[in-house]
């Protein structure tokens, strides 16, 4: 599924007018990639996510085309409706599962203000209350990619500094980097100041820094710079953990890319990096990971200097 939210196929034909016929009968329900041949379509696989691959053989015109593609067309047209009524469902879940939460987490937190509470179960309180501020960021990931992908979402640009974004991103993790004793440094020399969506890319970086806390070994260090660029500027993230396989380095942005769920404790969705992606690219920005010397990762979320609507 691309980020617009339709379905990729790519149609190999080495003919412009069917080329085009396909396109005009495909586009309103699917993004159309295009090949003339076998090579190109292989080398168009290897970059782009495609869902289905039309290889249109020949002779053929026009009339047996349509003809042929129609049971299809109507098929995929079944299958667009039924998935849009799915995600639309589960967004709806997704919206109406936060009211319980939010309600479950303000019971506990008045319980975890009663005076003559054993420090046993003041412990088990805050794990509880962490667990699902957990679950409600990860509800809040599904339902920011949901607006993004259906492109209903548009981007409130503000200039900010993007070392201030940074450090709110800092603020919410201080629990998580407390509890695992680690240290983080912020590194922001030439103070840069970006035209940003603030609380897409404050969530953005939370996701980063949150993987770079659950991959780091207790007491760790964790090292972020904020750069500023030529043409824009970006922050890095540093971690010492187990680093990203190269093969897997362009695929954990994709949406459930998980690389190997036994080096950490918790379970992840898979959305976060996905999430991160969305954003840099409504930013015209991108965002890559790097192996780094001597160990561990470090991500880079890039922004351009973007002027602000007037
Ligand atoms: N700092 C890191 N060091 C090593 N591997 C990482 C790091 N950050 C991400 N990864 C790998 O990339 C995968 C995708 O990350 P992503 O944030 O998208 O998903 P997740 O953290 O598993 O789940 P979610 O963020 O949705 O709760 C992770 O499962 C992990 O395998
Ligand atoms: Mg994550």
């Amino acid at each position: 599924m691309s980020a617009g939210g339709l379905p990729t196929v790519l149609v190999v034909d080495d003919k412009p007018a069917s080329q085009g016929s396909l396109r005009a009968c495909l586009s309103s329900s699917w993004r159309v990639l295009e090949a003339a041949d076998g090579s190109q379509a292989l080398a168009l696989l290897e970059r782009e996510a495609v869902d289905l691959v039309l290889f249109v053989t020949k002779p053929l015109d026009q009339g047996e085309l349509e003809l042929r593609i129609s049971p299809l067309l109507r098929q995929v047209d079944d299958l667009t409706r039924l998935h849009q009524l799915k995600d639309e469902l589960l967004t709806l879940l997704v919206h109406d599962m936060r009211n319980p939460l939010f309600g479950a987490a303000g019971y506990l937190h008045m319980l975890s203000k009663t005076p003559d509470l054993a420090d046993q179960s003041r412990g088990w309180l805050q794990a509880a209350l962490v667990a699902l501020s957990r679950l409600d960021e990860s509800l809040d990931d599904v339902l920011m990619l949901r607006t993004l992908e259906a492109g209903r979402l548009a981007l409130e640009l503000e200039p900010a500094p993007l070392g201030s974004v940074v450090r709110d991103a800092l603020g919410t993790l201080e629990g998580a980097i407390r509890e695992k004793s680690l240290s983080v440094s912020v590194v922001d020399g030439a103070e840069p100041v970006v035209a940003i969506d603030r609380k897409l890319v404050r969530r953005s970086l939370e996701n980063i820094l949150r993987n770079a806390i659950d991959y780091s070994a207790p007491c760790g260090r964790i090292e972020v710079a904020v750069l500023a660029l030529d043409g824009g500027a970006a922050v890095e993230v540093a971690d010492r953990g187990p680093g990203v396989p190269e093969s897997m380095k362009t695929e954990i942005f994709e949406k459930f890319t998980t690389v190997d769920a036994s080096r950490r404790q918790r379970r992840g969705y898979g959305l976060g990096l996905h999430l991160v992606k969305v954003v840099a690219t409504a930013h015209g920005g991108a965002v890559t990971v790097r192996d780094r010397e001597g160990g561990g990762s470090v991500f880079r979320m890039e922004f351009p200097r973007t002027r602000l609507p007037s």
